[in-house]
Order: structure tokens, then sequence, then C-alpha cells
């Protein structure tokens, strides 16, 4: 199915935003190497056979011009902890991988962050235009999981943790 052509008025950008910040998101940062990388909150799982995963990244994103050439890139998914890690990784003119961040070079020098609740490895699978995004599906290679359970949160704009029902 392509894309449908509008039949009513679309929503106003304030309201949009408003509605979709009362989504909670988990956290990742996408990195690659170089080494590059960028917080994201767009991460979906996509498919099981094969595994399959996508996330968006803007089209002005300084960042995308280098993972988009990667052979392999990581998702890493944040922990409970790690809300500085993924403002570093969303601000522009600071050095991503330093310190506080850690990180090692993983397969074919993709870095891979320390601290993380897991990692996927993917391979570039698709990668489609979508408004002022792209749609990038990256097809899972190898995944591993970290020291860290309790995942990171964002929702209206903040930071938090997730907090599991005891009854
Ligand atoms: C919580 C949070 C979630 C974000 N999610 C996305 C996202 O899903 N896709 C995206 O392109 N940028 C997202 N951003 C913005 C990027 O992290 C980054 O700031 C932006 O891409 C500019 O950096 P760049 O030029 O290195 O890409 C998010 C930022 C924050 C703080």
């Amino acid at each position: 199915m392509g894309t449908r052509v509008r039949q009513t008025p679309i929503v106003d950008d304030v309201r949009f935003r408003r509605a979709l910040a009362r989504h909670a998101a988990g956290v990742v940062v996408v990195t690659g190497p170089g080494p590059v990388g960028l917080t994201a909150t767009s991460l979906t799982s996509v498919s099981l056979d094969p595994p399959l995963v996508s996330f968006c990244v803007g089209r002005d994103s300084t960042t995308w011009p280098d993972l988009r050439d990667a052979e392999s890139f990581a998702v890493n998914v944040l922990a409970g902890d790690q809300a500085a890690i993924a403002s570093r990784f969303a601000g522009r003119g600071v050095d991503r991988f330093a310190a506080p961040t850690t990180w090692r070079p993983g397969p074919r020098d993709v870095p891979i962050l320390g601290g993380t609740t897991a990692h996927l490895l993917c391979e570039p699978y698709d990668t489609v235009a979508l408004g002022d995004h792209w749609l990038v599906v990256g097809l899972v290679v190898d995944t591993g999981l970290g020291s860290a359970d309790a995942p990171l949160l964002y929702h209206r704009g903040q930071y938090g943790r997730f907090s599991p029902k005891l009854t």
C-alpha cells in the first residue's frame, strides 16, 4: 500500500506533539563506526522472522550520513540510570563518546555502550523516506545483555524509570 491521498485536514504541530508526549518510550542510542551515535525513542520491533527492528532519524541529522554508510550499527538500550548518556547523545557540540560515556569497539568497529540493559547488532536492511524522517530498518545479527535490567523511559519531555505493578 502506498501513501494515501489526504481527505481531511491534519492535526496541527502542537496538538500532535502534545498527544505523542503521552506515549512513554524506551530510550536507545544508535551507534556506528566513527564512532558516531544519537539518542532515539523511535525504536520499534518490526519482524521476528527475519528479526527486524526500525528507528526513525530526522533528515537534518548530522549523524545520519555516517550511519547510512555503515556496514553495521548497534541499538544500545539505555538503563534507568543513563539519563545523562541520553542527553549527551542528543546534544550537538559535545564529544558524545567522552566520559561519562563508556564504550568498547564491537564487531566492524561498531561502538557498544557500557551500562546498558541490552544491545542489538544490526545490518542495514531497508531505508524509506517518510515525511521529514528516514525510517531505517535493521536486520538483527546478534544481541547482548548488559548487567543492568531497569530501563530508561521518556515521557512528556522527562526521563523516568519503569515501576513494575506489584499486585
Ligand atoms: C529523548 C530523545 C529522543 C530522541 N529520539 C529521536 C529519534 O527517534 N529520532 C531522531 O532522529 N532524533 C531523535 N532525537 C534527537 C537526536 O538525539 C539528536 O538530538 C538529533 O538527531 C541531532 O543530532 P545529530 O545531528 O547528531 O543527528 C531524540 C532526542 C531525545 C532527547
